[in-house]
């Protein structure tokens, strides 16, 4: 039989560091669009996935090593867990695979372990959010590999569920998804939407420049979906078994450190970074009701990790604007946190009850840079600030129509808008926050150059605009 093609399609990938250790991923897939029964062009075996992890990027100095079994259940996806690291460091990573391929090496990834918990490192990361790969090119992740970064943040958007609309406004299907280009129910189609997306040649460097960690917001299963609902009346017996499927296919194409369990997958986590930072990811859709964000056990658990974190920082990773914002009319989003004003209430006292006004929420889902203060009373723009809210903008998602005007003036506490396509850089230590808004001025064509619109560092719980 002739030997199988190169199964690294894909790329690499890492996330979920810790002081000791990081999760590696690839997935093997010669052709990575195939539509047979077994995805990926792969035959129905399982297969063994060499691994190392080094030092150095010619692999002279190896700290850690071994063998992996990919299998057809799983989308011949690889996570291996390495452990035994040491903290704040940088390692390298590569795959390798014999039988039934011809012996092939996969592309080295670049990969960095959380600092000890008792050191000062600072701390370098970028934040995303929203890359519809109809709307465009990953330009942006091409400006983030190159800045290599400490860590990537995704917060939701990895995909999005959506088909090839009848009609697309102009500039709105700038590239092809995968055939048949249709809405993604199943989980064969989800595994070809990502297929098709990590094909992205920015994307994968942006994954083999830095570890990620990920949460998901609705449309990695569907638009504005709650809990076990699909959120527009269906059945929802149905609608579990989509979400089932959507939350396997996230798993088998992210560096997950946990896996799907029935229909349920634990997101939301607690991520140190020395003295420096705590970051708090939560899930806001798996759990969701109509009158929670978070469910009862998410928000005691969120509740307990704001007051007991000593760091620097408190970060919260999240999808959704949290902030008040209103728009023209005094009309809401109903599907953000004014949708759960008083959980965010809750959430804000929290922060103030322990007196220090450290709190940086991170954000996105709306598609434009935003910045914010975040206020214990946000009807009162004179009450006191527990800390701040970025807002990043998409990768490509095209924004709504939004009256920044009107909502400037209906929310003083809003700093800070701009209209780009672009992500937010990070840099943290012992003393500062600060966070820079990169835009790119287009994304229907490659090659945009990358360019600074503002810098705020944060300043006893306000906003300090700090630009060079
Ligand atoms: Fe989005």
């Amino acid at each position: 039989m002739a030997k199988l093609s190169n199964p690294f399609t894909l790329g690499v990938a890492s996330g979920e560091p810790l002081p000791d250790g990081v999760i590696i991923w690839t997935r093997l897939a010669p052709e990575p669009l195939s539509r047979a029964s077994v995805p990926g062009g792969m035959p129905n075996q399982n297969v063994k996935v060499r691994w190392q992890v080094a030092e150095d990027e010619r692999f002279t100095r190896i700290a850690a090593e071994g063998t992996a079994t990919a299998t057809p259940a799983h989308a011949h996806s690889v996570h291996v867990k390495v452990d035994g690291l040491r903290p704040g460091t940088e390692y390298f990573y590569r795959f390798r695979v014999g039988a039934p391929f011809a012996d092939t090496t996969s592309p080295v990834g670049r990969t960095r372990t959380a600092p000890a918990r008792d050191a000062d490192t600072p701390l370098r990361f970028a934040f995303v959010s929203c890359q519809r790969y109809e709307h465009g090119y990953y330009t942006v992740y091409r400006h983030i590999a190159q800045q290599r970064p400490d860590l990537v943040v995704h917060l939701g958007d990895y995909i999005y569920e959506y088909g090839k609309p009848a009609n697309p406004a102009p500039g709105r299907y700038v590239r092809k998804l995968e055939p048949p280009e249709a809405e993604c129910k199943t989980l064969p189609a989800y595994r070809n939407r990502y297929a098709r997306i990590k094909s992205d040649p920015d994307l994968q460097a942006a994954h083999a420049a830095a570890p990620w960690v990920t949460i998901w917001d609705d449309h990695e299963v569907k638009n504005d979906y709650a809990g076990k609902l699909p959120g527009d009346g269906s059945d929802p017996a149905a609608f579990l078994r989509r979400r089932t499927a959507a939350y396997q296919a996230y798993w088998e194409h992210l560096p997950l450190r946990v896996r799907p369990s029935g229909d349920a997958l634990q997101m939301y986590r607690w991520r140190p970074y020395g003295k420096v930072a705590d970051l708090l990811l939560l899930d806001s859709r798996q759990y969701r009701t109509k009158t929670s964000m978070l469910g009862a056990d998410q928000e005691r658990w969120l509740l307990t990790r704001l007051a007991e974190s000593q760091a620097r920082w408190r970060v919260v990773a999240e999808p959704l604007f949290f902030s008040r914002r209103l728009f023209a009319g005094n009309r809401t989003s109903a599907d953000a946190w004014d949708a759960f004003a008083a959980e965010r209430t809750r959430i804000v006292d929290a922060v103030r009850a322990s007196g220090r006004p450290n709190l940086v929420v991170i954000s996105g889902d709306v598609h434009n840079h935003w910045a914010a203060e975040v206020l214990t009373d946000f009807a009162d723009p004179a009450s006191p600030s527990v800390g701040v809210e970025f807002v990043g903008s998409s990768v490509t998602s095209a924004p709504p129509e939004t009256d920044v005007d009107a909502v400037l003036r209906l929310n003083p506490h809003i700093k800070f808008f701009d209209g780009h396509r672009g992500y937010v850089w990070c840099e943290a230590d012992g003393e500062s926050f600060t966070a820079e808004y990169r835009v790119v001025d287009h994304v229907d064509r490659p090659g945009a150059p990358v360019r600074t619109v503002a810098r705020f560092s944060v300043v006893d719980g306000r906003l300090k605009r700090a630009d060079a």
